[in-house]
């Protein structure tokens, strides 16, 4: 499913289980030692994703350790993220020549537990969130807006180095394109074509019960960065 919302260059591969013949390499094991059961799983299988999708690029099986901030260390010259939810595991990955950020992150399709959509919502996201959720209520945007933010975290972490907190970007989304912008409310050290870098945009797909969403920054895109955050429109919808 993830590669629906992937652009090319990107290689993805996902698991909606833990298959049996998943081993970890000897230093990733070393990560998991003390881990539970189900986080030892989740992280096994999030990097057999990454593993196919490598080889894909014609990378060997190579350990995949985490670094200080938790993103996994990527061989040079290639970017990617993995997700792992309940019933699903991803990976996706590039050539940083072609693509120079990835952030993907997968939900249960189910509404956020009371009192967590106050904690990592601005206000002008909690009204489209009210808004769609009367106009559109076959949709989890509470649960929709949540996993943009983490996708944004993937996306923005291992290329910043700097942490982003959740009041730090405010999202915006076009619903019947499934489409979203993050609008950086911080200043950020990446530049396009010599200017800041001002927003990042992304895809979602709802299906299966799962909420997907990924951001997959094209290296060298020529965004219209410099544009203020007020662009969107009243509902919060990109326009
Ligand atoms: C890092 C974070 C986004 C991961 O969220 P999560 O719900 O555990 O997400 P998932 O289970 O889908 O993904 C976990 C994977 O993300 C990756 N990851 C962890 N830290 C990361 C980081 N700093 N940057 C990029 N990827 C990271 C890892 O691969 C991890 O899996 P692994 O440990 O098995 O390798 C979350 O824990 C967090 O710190 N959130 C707060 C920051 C934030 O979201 N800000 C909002 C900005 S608008």
């Amino acid at each position: 499913m993830i590669e629906r919302i992937l652009p090319s260059g990107v290689v993805s591969s996902e698991s909606f289980g833990d298959p049996a013949q998943v081993r970890l390499h000897p230093r990733e094991a070393l990560v998991v030692r003390d881990a539970v059961e189900s986080r030892r799983r989740e992280f096994a299988t999030g990097r057999w994703c990454a593993r196919r999708s490598l080889a894909e690029l014609g990378l060997p099986p190579d350990p995949l350790l985490p670094g200080p901030r938790g993103a996994p260390r990527w061989p040079d010259s290639v970017v990617g993220s993995i997700t792992h939810c309940v019933g699903y595991r991803a990976a996706a990955v590039a050539r940083s020549e072609r693509i120079s950020m990835i952030g993907i992150d997968a939900e249960p399709h189910s509404a956020l537990p009371e009192g967590i959509l106050e904690t990592v919502s601005l206000r002008e996201e909690r009204l489209w969130v009210r808004q769609l959720g009367r106009s559109a209520p076959g949709t989890h945007w509470d649960r929709l807006l949540f996993s943009l933010k983490e996708a944004v975290y993937k996306a923005w972490s291992p290329a910043t180095a700097r942490p982003l907190g959740f009041e730090d970007a405010r999202i915006t989304v076009d619903p019947a394109a499934a489409t979203f912008e993050a609008h950086l409310l911080v200043p950020s050290p990446l530049l396009r074509h010599g200017r800041p870098l001002h927003r990042l945009r992304g895809r979602w797909l709802i299906s299966g019960g799962l909420v997907l969403c990924a951001i997959a920054e094209p290296a060298g895109a020529d965004l219209p960065s410099g544009q203020p955050p007020s662009a969107a429109g009243p509902l919060g919808i990109a326009t």
